[in-house]
């Protein structure tokens, strides 16, 4: 195997998918710790604390408590390269999360071990079911009174339908938590409370049977291996193709909290997940070890950095290599444009990349050219399918409280737009601003933004608009007859397309009947 072929197959590129408070956040700290890229836990979690937090950008996002941002981290690990995308937990985020799934090869499900299944996990393994992403399994909170782990398992297997395949299994909960033991290695991994804020010891026993293990299991032994044969008799056998395919997931146990259980979850992670997969474009697949460079935009994310204020473009590399200084083809606007300065994030640390390869994301400084979707090449017309947008189902229109700063607030809104979680659009009959967003934090977060970042105070307004289609037709005249006729509903969006406001589902049925050229869609890919 070539050079280049070895460093892009050792990528495992993923991100964490859970419901809120199921301990996404405390996870992604305790795999940073394994990475060396924190040395101290706690730097990174700060939500009610004081220290700052890695993964969380934004002062916004503490006093809420929740993640709005998404960041990259990239850290090595037994001789792999591990890239973990951050999604935003909070709902009102599912376009975000949305996207970032399509840039990971897989994905990571951490579940509370008390609450079993929960909302937002059901939603977002729907997502990763629609491009068959492998899932690994992480049950937290084992140092609580948690519900039996049998009925859990069974509850992924029902309600997610993908079959469960325990690789460790808890010993004992709450205060009697002792440890898991690996179905597999026929290990005990013995757990010691309160060594959650560095990496603890590993202390092994081998051997279910060993005197060792009766020791160490006391009163709990017989029930716990008997427990052991009914979970091996229940549930499946471990099988690398079908985890690989989307239709197994490994299962694992501990506590995230006190930093226990995840290394092993880490250990057998960077072995089994995948590494880059080909990815398809508009006219053929794209091989991971292809050595012209391409990559799709996946997210835009303005001012980071109150002191860097600029904002960037996550690219997922799907083939080559990027060097420092190269010129990669902008493929949209048809544009070569050198690249001399792509970053990552690092524990909040933006640091110049060198070099990077398949699987890895890199940050292109954005000057307002580059949009979510786009293609970047080493020449050719290539573009990556299946990103889409989602026509937003809340609108409000945006006034200013000092109506001198219309530029501000304009520059403002198309920038924050740009990132994809809300959309702006500009009626082509009059100057009105209308935002849709696909929840309801999204308006406040982009009113704190426009005020924290552009100095501007807006205040919003009701408007009468239901929801948006993008409009498509192939008939020039046609469209221009749509044009004249719909003129008052029709707006731009803050890429240039055309879109239909129609104030009510009855008007929107009533246009789709009278216009049978035009089409209406509710998703556009970008
Ligand atoms: P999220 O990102 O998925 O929303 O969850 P996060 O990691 O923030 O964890 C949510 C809460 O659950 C936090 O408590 C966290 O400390 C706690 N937690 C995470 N893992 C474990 C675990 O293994 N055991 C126990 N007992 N608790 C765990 P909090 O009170 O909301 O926040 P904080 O006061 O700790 O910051």
């Amino acid at each position: 195997m070539s050079k280049f072929a070895a460093e892009v197959d050792s990528r495992r590129t993923f991100a964490i998918i859970s419901h809120p408070d199921a301990g996404k956040t405390t996870i992604t700290e305790k795999l940073l710790l394994f990475g060396n890229a924190i040395q101290v836990a706690g730097t990174v979690k700060g939500k009610k604390g004081t220290r700052m937090a890695t993964s969380d950008w934004m002062a916004m996002e503490q006093q809420r408590g929740i993640s709005i941002t998404t960041s990259v981290m990239q850290f090595p690990y037994n001789g792999r390269t591990v890239n973990l995308l951050d999604t935003p937990g909070h709902e009102d985020f599912s376009e975000d999360t949305y996207r970032v799934l399509t840039a990971v090869d897989s994905a990571l499900m951490v579940i509370d071990g008390a609450k079993g299944v929960e909302d937002r996990t059901i939603k977002l393994m729907e997502v990763c079911r629609l491009r068959d992403t492998p899932i690994f399994t992480f049950v937290n909170k084992m140092d609580r009174e948690v519900r039996d782990q049998i009925e859990v398992m069974d509850e992924i297997e029902d309600i997610l339908k993908i079959q469960c395949a325990p690789i460790t299994w808890p010993i004992g909960m709450g205060k009697a938590f002792k440890g898991i033991y690996n179905l597999y290695t026929d290990t005990i991994h013995v757990f010691e409370p309160g060594k959650g804020l560095t990496i603890p010891d590993d202390v092994r026993v081998e051997g279910l049977e060993s005197d060792e293990a009766k020791t160490l299991l006391g009163d709990l032994y017989d029930d716990f291996v008997e427990e052991i044969e009914l979970v091996r008799g229940a549930s499946h056998e471990f099988d690398l193709d079908a985890y690989q395919q989307g239709l197994m997931t490994p299962v694992f146990f501990g506590t995230a909290l006190s930093n226990f259980g995840v290394r092993e979850m880490l250990n057998d992670f960077v072995e089994w997940a995948p590494k880059p997969l080909s990815r398809n474009t508009e006219t053929r697949e794209v091989d991971p070890h292809e050595e012209g460079l391409s990559g799709f935009i996946f997210k835009i994310q303005a001012n980071m950095d109150p002191k860097h204020r600029d904002r960037i473009a996550f690219m997922r590399i799907c083939s080559g290599r990027y060097t420092r200084g190269m010129k990669m083809k902008h493929v949209r606007i048809g544009k070569d444009v050198k690249i001399a300065d792509a970053v990552t994030f690092l524990a909040g640390d933006r640091s110049n990349v060198e070099e990077a390869v398949s699987g890895d994301i890199i940050g292109l400084h954005n000057h307002g050219t580059i949009q979510i979707g786009d293609t970047f090449t080493e020449g050719e017309d290539l573009k990556f399918s299946g990103i889409p947008h989602f026509a937003p189902e809340l609108f409000r229109r945006v006034r200013l409280a000092d109506p001198l700063k219309m530029k501000q607030l304009q520059k403002g809104l198309q920038q924050l737009c740009e990132e994809g979680a809300t959309q702006l659009f500009m009626p082509t009959k009059n100057n009105d601003l209308i935002v849709g967003a696909v929840g309801v934090l999204q308006f406040d977060v982009v009113a704190q933004r426009l005020k924290d970042e552009y100095k501007v105070e807006c205040i919003y307004e009701p408007v009468n608009v239901f929801t948006a289609r993008w409009i498509d037709c192939d008939d020039d005249r046609k469209l221009e007859e749509f044009k004249r006729k719909a003129g008052d509903n029709l707006s731009v969006d803050g890429g240039g397309h055309l879109t239909y406001l129609a104030s009510t589902r009855v008007n929107l049925a009533m246009m789709e009947e009278r216009w049978p050229d035009i089409s209406f869609r509710s998703t556009r890919e970008h």
